[in-house]
């Protein structure tokens, strides 16, 4: 699945010429840098690409999340709904802000359950944020509805999803907000990089301002004479990364390409075993960086990963993962933070804080146990896609 991939002479050239005109930093040096700003260049792309007004490029897809959560406001004292089946990152960003994350349940297609967030609505919760996991979209229509219902922001961490679609509207542009991680495993790569779209132009200012110290931009002054809007911090993303994100997202239409037709090959000559796939409220929008196959239980998906391995490919169940499933962290169980107060866990403004005990959810592991999965590199040669093919039909026998 990783963008690098695909990188060429094209990456080289592009890193090559920012170092050729020796600016780095994405703001200063007007004098010297000829009106070429890599960053902005690729954020005005993403904006356009992916039909959000604004687009904000900073040093990971963590420092997106943390940037707009803390541009809205989110802060001890409140709740944000989000899902036990995530990148720890979620959660964290939401913990770095003091406020409490909320997980409810995931539904087979593998998102956050729209149904489970009425009973989790309190009257601290502020907003609700489903993670479109494996490159695709959570229920969008339904989870609209519900923050509407109730007053409450909607956020995307659309991480793992740059160039995933519900129902034609790209992932990322359809909360308040939405991000991508451009870290080595995406299928854009910067090495280390992310993005915050957003159409709310006071809230895109909050997170520009946030981002860099607080600075006011203005390219007609020198950086140090400009004016202070907030307290800050440091999440820039540097003119190497904007310009290998501009080539990344010029080739990001072929990577999906190139991923959706090994998935459809993949999953025609497997038709006949009448495996079960995610359950996705717009399949045909999902990015194909995964095939989940949902079995039957929990013992059937143990013999189907044996028998698949066996047959000669990697195969993964869920429930066995430690970074992406709530019940295995036991830091955030724990409080493990450095800090004396160690908010939100003993935070005044916080009484309940969920125990996330790995018991609580119930519905998300009888799902995740019997998920198998399968990861799909950009560029798979006919003997891989076969040995993939060869391993499920093992695992099916097996079942
Ligand atoms: C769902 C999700 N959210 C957030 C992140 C954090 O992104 P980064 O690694 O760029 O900080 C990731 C990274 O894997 C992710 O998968």
């Amino acid at each position: 699945m990783p963008g690098f991939e695909l990188f060429d002479q094209r990456e080289i050239d592009a890193v090559a010429d920012v170092l050729r005109r020796r600016i780095v930093h994405r703001y200063s040096f007007q004098g010297v840098r000829n009106d070429i700003y890599k960053v902005e260049e690729f954020e005005g792309a993403c904006a356009r690409k992916f039909g959000a007004r604004h687009a904000l490029g900073v040093s990971s897809g963590s420092a997106a999340l943390y940037v707009a959560l803390k541009a809205c406001g989110i802060g001890p004292g409140d709740e944000v709904i989000t899902t036990p089946f995530t990148f720890i990152a979620s959660v964290e960003a939401i913990l770095e802000c003091g406020a409490i994350p909320v997980l409810g349940e995931i539904d087979e297609s593998l998102n956050l359950d729209p149904n489970c967030v009425e009973d989790l609505v309190s009257e601290r919760t502020r907003a609700v944020m489903p993670v479109h996991m494996f490159g695709a979209s959570a229920d969008m229509d339904a989870f609209k509805r519900v923050c509407d219902d109730y007053g409450l922001m909607l956020f995307e961490d659309a991480c793992q999803a740059m160039g995933a679609t519900y129902k034609g509207r790209y992932c990322g542009s359809m909360g308040l907000w939405g991000t991508f991680s451009l870290d080595p495993y995406k299928i854009v790569t910067v090495g280390e990089g992310g993005m915050v779209l957003t159409s709310d132009q006071e809230l895109y200012h909050r997170m520009e301002y946030y981002h860099d110290h607080g600075h006011v931009h203005d390219k007609s002054i020198d950086r140090g004479a400009e004016r202070k809007a907030c307290l800050g911090f440091n999440f820039r993303m540097s003119e190497i990364q904007g310009a290998l994100g501009l080539v990344g997202l010029d080739k990001l239409d072929t990577a999906i390409g190139m991923l959706r037709s090994t998935r459809d090959r993949v999953l025609s000559e497997v038709r006949d075993l009448g495996l079960k796939t995610r359950v996705l409220p717009d399949p045909e929008g999902e990015l194909a960086t995964q095939i989940v196959f949902l079995l039957p239980d929990g013992e059937s998906a143990r013999r189907f990963q044996r028998a698949a391995k066996e047959a000669g490919f990697g195969c993964g169940i869920l429930s066995d993962n430690t970074w992406h499933y709530a019940r295995h962290w036991d830091t955030l169980r724990d409080g493990k933070v450095y800090s004396r107060v160690r908010c939100p866990y003993d935070c005044h403004h916080a009484d309940h804080v969920p125990s996330y005990r790995p018991v609580e959810w119930p519905v998300t592991h009888s799902i995740l146990e019997r998920a198998a999965v399968f990861g799909l590199d950009i560029v798979m040669d006919d003997a891989r896609v076969e040995a993939l093919i060869g391993a499920i039909r093992a695992g099916a026998k097996a079942l």
